[in-house]
């Protein structure tokens, strides 16, 4: 059988970032709760120029200009924080990206899962057609209410992989555990810039979704658990994954690598929630710090609320040195993000509600795209 995988993936964030250490007095909490309570130093903060269009066409941009565009047929775009009722993300990143007409191009909807949901679509493309390769962009802007206990949870981000057959990174392998349930415990009314969230309900419907996709994933003949090297989680605030992976280890009575939690939350702790992006950016962190993957596997855990949950394994395939050379990059990416003060990000959020009114928008992002504004009431984008 063919091997499928992701064959390069890509990270993106906002312009700016705000300092938890900062928002926890502003807030007059101490800030270890952040720091080592929810395991978050800082988050992404948007320009008003981005959104999750200008984020994951930039994660793609820079992914395409190391593989080139050749034999991409499809676009699948995830996100929870979609731009338009109708019309697809994806269409507007196509036109950025500049890509051939003889392209489907959609957009994915379930919470923090869908770029899972996107990603399997992919593998299953591909085993139809192995001579494509899918273009899968996540992207998200997790937003909660000024001084609410979500609003340290939030962050920006986008992950672009290319998936194809005989991939150079990871090869995904077959078999998955899945696992929903209609949970009501965060969601976005349509007429809301951020989430309603029960945290509460969202942290124990994360944990049981786990558990019942690792037994299904177990009875689908998946690996057993020893052979799993190292896991990358879904990260809300990243001592989530310290969570779900203490519970996995204490329902399957087994030793887990929590060496792994570190090296796959670098990307994390300093980007915020990144709902639909956060798993890939975990991986993204796991492959370019954890040594001596290669050959081995990794067990990625989605979760979405609502809820929908999937694990998927993978055998990594690219060297360490190959992986570790993308670090820096990512790194000088989150260096260069322009500080915000607790004020200056207070009055960006409460402007943050997308309109529909014509508009033109102040060129402030250094990215490759900008969203320009709006006219006649639809929404364009342009190279910065
Ligand atoms: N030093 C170190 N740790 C501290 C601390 C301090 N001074 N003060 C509190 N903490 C710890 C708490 O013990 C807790 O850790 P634990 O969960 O391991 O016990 C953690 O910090 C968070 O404290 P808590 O009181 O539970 O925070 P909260 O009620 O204000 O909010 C969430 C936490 C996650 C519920 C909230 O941020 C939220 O709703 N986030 C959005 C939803 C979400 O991300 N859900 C996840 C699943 S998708």
């Amino acid at each position: 059988m063919t091997a499928i995988g992701i064959h390069d993936i890509e990270v993106a964030t906002g312009h700016h970032v705000v300092n938890l250490t900062e928002l926890a007095e502003a807030r007059g909490v101490d800030p270890n709760k952040y720091i080592k309570g929810l395991g978050q130093d800082e988050f992404s903060f948007p320009a008003p120029d981005e959104d999750v269009v200008t984020m994951g066409a930039t994660a793609a941009h820079r992914l395409l200009e190391r593989t080139g565009a050749e034999g991409i047929r499809t676009l699948l775009f995830a996100t929870e924080t979609g731009v338009d009722q109708s019309k697809s993300t994806a269409v507007f990143v196509h036109k950025l990206l500049d890509l051939p007409g003889e392209v489907r191009s959609i957009e994915l909807k379930q919470a923090c899962y869908s770029g899972t949901g996107a990603l399997q679509a992919a593998l299953g493309i591909i085993a139809r057609n192995p001579g494509e390769r899918v273009l899968v962009i996540s992207s998200d802007i997790a937003r909660y209410e000024l001084d609410s206990p979500g609003e340290p949870t939030q962050g920006a981000g986008a992950v672009a992989m290319l998936v194809s057959a005989d991939p150079a990174l990871v090869e995904i392998e077959p078999a998955s555990g899945v696992f929903s349930e209609d949970v009501d415990d965060f969601w976005r009314p349509n007429d809301s810039s951020t989430a309603v969230v029960d945290g509460g309900l969202s942290i124990t419907a994360y944990l049981k979704s786990v558990e019942k996709a690792w037994k299904d994933l177990e009875q689908h003949g998946g690996p057993s658990i020893s052979d799993v090297a190292a896991f990358v989680y879904h990260q809300p605030f990243t001592k989530m994954a310290r969570k779900a992976q203490a519970h996995l280890a204490a329902f399957t009575g087994t030793e887990l690598n929590d060496g792994a939690l570190d090296t796959g939350s670098v990307y994390n702790r300093r980007m915020g929630n990144s709902y639909t992006a956060s798993l890939y950016s975990a991986l993204t962190s796991l492959l370019h710090h954890e040594d001596g993957l290669t050959g081995k596997r990794v067990g990625l855990v989605s979760y979405g609320s609502g809820s929908v949950a999937e694990i998927l394994t993978g055998i990594v395939r690219a060297d360490d040195a190959t992986r570790r050379g993308f670090r820096d990059r990512v790194l000088g990416m989150l260096d260069s993000r322009v500080r915000l003060s607790v004020p200056e990000y207070e009055g960006m959020h409460e402007k943050a509600m997308p309109s529909a009114e014509d508009t033109e928008t102040a060129a402030v992002t250094k990215s490759p795209f900008r969203f320009a504004g709006v006219r006649g009431r639809a929404r364009h984008y342009e190279r910065a």
